[in-house]
């Protein structure tokens, strides 16, 4: 194979392996994206109002625009992480910069909200209270903190802060898994049992975030930098 060719498939290569990266995240997406569709529905539809709804009914304008913030967020946020996209369309990334921020926000705030004056169940209440509240502010302190460095043009900390605050807000992704592994040791989870599976999402993300920030700098990626550009998350 000549040289040419061989630079070619390597180019292919790469381009692959970075479309895998938003392909997962929305992947990972998908789960709460489908609940809060399922409860859009519902709300919409005024379907029954039971003891395990009444809360989204009786105030639903908070967990609207968790849903609808967190849903944008998290889909659009993926290809935020598009090498590909990136360089095909640079100003893709600082338009849709713009409209995931306050997405985010908006998700993380309203999370906050709910955690605190919901009528949640009694398993819901105490710890889980602190650990959400703790979460939604470090998410929103995270989009906060991108958002200042890249008016600095501060690429890396905007990099690793978006990185943070994006594995925060997919941390209801993996929450999908860490609590159905809940339900091995408690079925169904108590207070503790809850608090842990939460918990264990965010903090696998956050891990995962740290390990990205530090071990992949951008000057490492393939897809790196067109000259004068941001170097996104
Ligand atoms: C951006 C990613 C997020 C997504 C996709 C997401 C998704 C959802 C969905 C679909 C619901 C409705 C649950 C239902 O209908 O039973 C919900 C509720 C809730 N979320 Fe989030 N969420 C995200 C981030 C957060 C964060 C960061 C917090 C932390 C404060 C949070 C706190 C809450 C609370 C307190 C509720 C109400 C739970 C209840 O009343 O049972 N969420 N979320």
């Amino acid at each position: 194979m000549s040289a040419g060719a061989s630079c070619l498939t390597i180019n292919r290569m790469n381009a692959l392996r970075l479309r895998w990266i938003p392909l997962s995240l929305v992947l990972l997406s998908l789960v709460p994206v489908g609940g809060g569709a399922f409860r859009v529905t519902q709300l919409a539809s005024g379907a029954e109002v039971t003891e395990a709804n009444a809360r989204f009914f009786a105030a639903p304008v908070p967990v609207v625009l968790h849903i609808f913030g967190a849903s944008l967020f998290l889909v659009l946020g993926a290809f935020q992480f598009d090498g590909v996209l990136r360089r095909k369309r640079p100003g893709w990334h600082r338009a849709a910069g713009r409209l995931i921020v306050p997405c985010g926000l908006t998700a993380a705030l309203s999370g906050v909200w709910m955690a605190l004056f919901y009528d949640l169940p009694a398993e819901d209440e105490g710890i889980l209270t602190v650990v959400r509240v703790f979460f939604g502010s470090a998410m929103a302190a995270a989009l906060i903190l991108g958002f200042a460095a890249i008016r600095r043009r501060d690429y890396a900390r905007h990099r690793a802060w978006m990185i943070r605050g994006y594995a925060i807000g997919l941390g209801a992704g993996t929450q999908a898994f860490t609590l159905t592994s809940v339900l091995l040791w408690q079925n169904p989870p108590d207070s503790l049992g809850r608090v842990v599976g939460h918990t264990a999402g965010w903090l696998i993300n956050l891990a995962v975030a740290e390990w990205i920030i530090r071990f992949k700098p951008p000057a490492m990626l393939p897809d790196t930098a067109v000259a004068g550009q941001a170097v996104p998350a």
